[in-house]
């Protein structure tokens, strides 16, 4: 019984409810808006957002997808400002999230 008891110390059974999918595809409507909407919106939507980066719309998203600043932006790389501004890195499994709708077309789906 002993082996049975080691302790995994895997991030999505400590933190259940944030159980990264990396299996399935990822949906802009369902995955990627729900996270720039809690962690970007503060300051890019509305009339006048910060840097005059806009993100409160699909065809505004997918142009900071097309020019690189979308994904330079939140894997705090070189060449860009690191975002959330002033705030730590989204979670991995967020980051991961919203590569992986890049990679796959970045479609509004
Ligand atoms: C607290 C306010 C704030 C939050 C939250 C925030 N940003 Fe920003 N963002 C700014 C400001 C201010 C600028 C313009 C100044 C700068 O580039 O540093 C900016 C610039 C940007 C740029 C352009 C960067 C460049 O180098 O041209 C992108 C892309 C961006 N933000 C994406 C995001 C994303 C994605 C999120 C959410 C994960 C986010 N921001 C969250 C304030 C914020």
């Amino acid at each position: 019984m002993g082996f049975q008891s080691c302790y995994y110390d895997i991030e999505e059974e400590l933190y259940p409810y944030q159980f990264c999918d990396t299996t399935s595809l990822a949906s802009y409507n369902q995955k990627v808006l729900p996270i720039l909407t809690q962690h970007c919106f503060g300051c890019h939507s509305g009339a006048s957002p910060s840097g005059s980066v806009s993100l409160d719309s699909y065809e505004a998203v997918k142009q900071h997808v097309d020019d690189g600043k979308l994904s330079c932006s939140i894997n705090h790389a070189s060449g860009c400002s690191p975002m959330p501004n002033n705030a730590p890195k989204l979670i991995s499994c967020d980051i991961q999230e919203i590569e992986k709708w890049i990679q796959s077309g970045a479609q509004n789906d």
